[in-house]
C-alpha cells in the first residue's frame, strides 16, 4: 500500500440529494480505515451533527457523567464556525473518539478523531463568508493542524460528511477537499442531483476555488438486489455514468441503522455482514482511485475479504 508523503487524502462524501447514506459511509469508511491502520480525522460539516453524535457517543456519555448534564457535549464544542473564524483554532477543535466495540469492553481511541458540528453551523451566513479568505478557510486550517502535534496527529485521511445542500460552507470544504465521494439511492430522481453536481464541481473549478476537483466515484446505496427495479436502475446508471460508477454497491441492511445507533462501525460491530463487505470494497475502490491501493490489493487488517463482485454480479445479470 503506498502512503506517499504524509499529506492526507481528503474525500468529501457529498450529494445534495437528502438520506442517500452520506453519514452512513462517512461513519463506517473512518471505520474501515482506522482498522485497517491509518489515522483518519472526520469533519462534520452538517448542523444535523450525526456524525458527531454517532462516533462520539461515548465521549458524550462521559462528559454527560461527569458535569451532571444530559446530551450537552456537542453545545460546548468547537465546531467549522470558529474555524471559519480563526483557523488556527482548528486544533482545539479536534476530540479523540472513543469507541466500544463490545459490551465489556472500555470504550478507547481507535484512530478516528472528529471536528464535531452543532446546530450553531447553521447560524454562519453569507455575510460571514463572503469573502475569499473564508472560502479558503478550511483549507488553510487543515494545513495548520500539522504544526501543533501535541494535540493533532498527521491524518492518513481526512473525511467531510456534508449536508445536503450546497451552502457557503459547503463551497468551503470543496475548495479544501482533493475528491468527492457521491452515494446515491436507487431511484429516478438521483441521477438529477448528480447533474448538479457535476454544474457545482465544474464552476468551483473554473472559478479557480479548486482546479484539481474531482469526483471519485458515484456508488448506490440501500439497494436491494432481489427487487427488478434496483437491478434496471443499477444497470442504466452504470451504462450511463460510465467509469466513475462504483460498481459495488451498498445493500439495504438494518445493520447500518445499529452501527448508528450502537456509536460503532459495522467494521467492527457486524466485521463479517454482506453490509460491511460492501462498505469494505467500496473504501477499497476509493482508495485504488486515489492511487493508495493497487489493483487486487486489499487493505490490511479486515479479515478476509470473501468476494467483494458477487453482489454487482448478481446486479448485472
Ligand atoms: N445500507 C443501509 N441499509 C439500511 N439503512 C441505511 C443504510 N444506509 C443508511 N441507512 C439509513 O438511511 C437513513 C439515511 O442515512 P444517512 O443519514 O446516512 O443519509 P444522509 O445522506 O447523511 O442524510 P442527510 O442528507 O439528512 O444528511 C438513516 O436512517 C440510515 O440509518
Ligand atoms: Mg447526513
Amino acid at each position: 500500500m503506498k502512503k506517499e508523503g504524509k499529506q492526507a487524502i481528503k474525500i468529501a462524501v457529498f450529494n445534495q440529494k437528502g438520506g442517500v447514506a452520506k453519514t452512513t459511509t462517512v461513519f463506517n469508511m473512518a471505520g474501515i480505515l482506522a482498522k485497517s491502520g491509518s489515522k483518519v480525522l472526520v469533519v462534520d460539516v452538517d448542523s444535523q451533527a450525526n456524525v458527531s453524535t454517532s462516533l462520539l457517543m461515548e465521549n458524550m456519555a462521559e462528559y454527560d457523567e461527569k458535569h451532571g448534564t444530559v446530551g450537552q457535549m456537542l453545545d460546548d464544542v468547537m465546531t467549522l464556525k470558529d474555524i471559519i473564524e480563526i483557523p488556527s483554532r482548528i486544533n482545539d477543535a479536534i476530540i479523540k473518539a472513543k469507541i466500544s466495540i463490545r459490551d465489556g469492553y472500555a470504550p478507547k481511541w481507535r484512530g478516528i478523531d472528529v471536528i464535531p458540528a452543532n446546530s450553531k453551523l447553521q447560524d454562519l451566513r453569507v455575510e460571514d463568508m463572503d469573502d475569499d479568505d473564508s472560502l479558503y478557510a478550511i483549507r488553510d486550517a487543515l494545513s495548520m493542524i500539522k504544526r501543533t502535534r501535541k494535540h493533532a496527529y498527521d491524518y492518513d485521511y481526512i473525511l467531510f460528511d456534508l449536508p445536503p445542500h450546497l451552502g457557503e460552507l459547503s463551497v468551503a470544504v470543496l475548495a479544501a477537499t482533493d475528491h468527492i465521494l457521491v452515494p446515491a439511492t436507487v431511484d429516478s430522481y438521483s441521477m438529477n442531483g448528480y447533474g448538479e453536481l457535476m454544474d457545482t464541481v465544474e464552476s468551483i473549478r473554473s472559478m479557480g476555488l479548486n482546479p484539481d476537483l474531482d469526483i471519485i466515484g458515484v456508488f448506490f446505496t440501500m439497494i436491494q438486489p432481489l427487487q427488478k427495479y434496483d437491478r434496471t436502475m443499477y444497470q442504466d446508471v452504470r451504462e450511463q455514468l460510465g467509469d466513475v460508477f462504483i460498481d459495488t454497491p451498498i445493500r439495504s441492511n438494518s445493520n447500518a441503522k445499529l452501527a448508528a445507533h450502537f456509536g460503532c462501525p459495522l467494521c467492527w460491530l457486524k466485521r463479517t455482514a454482506g453490509v460491511t463487505q460492501d462498505y469494505i470494497a467500496v473504501t477499497e475502490e476509493t482508495l485504488r482511485r486515489c492511487g493508495v491501493l493497487e489493483a487486487g490489493e486489499h487493505l490490511p487488517g479486515l479479515g478476509d475479504n470473501i468476494d467483494p463482485g458477487a453482489l454487482s454480479r448478481r446486479l448485472a445479470e
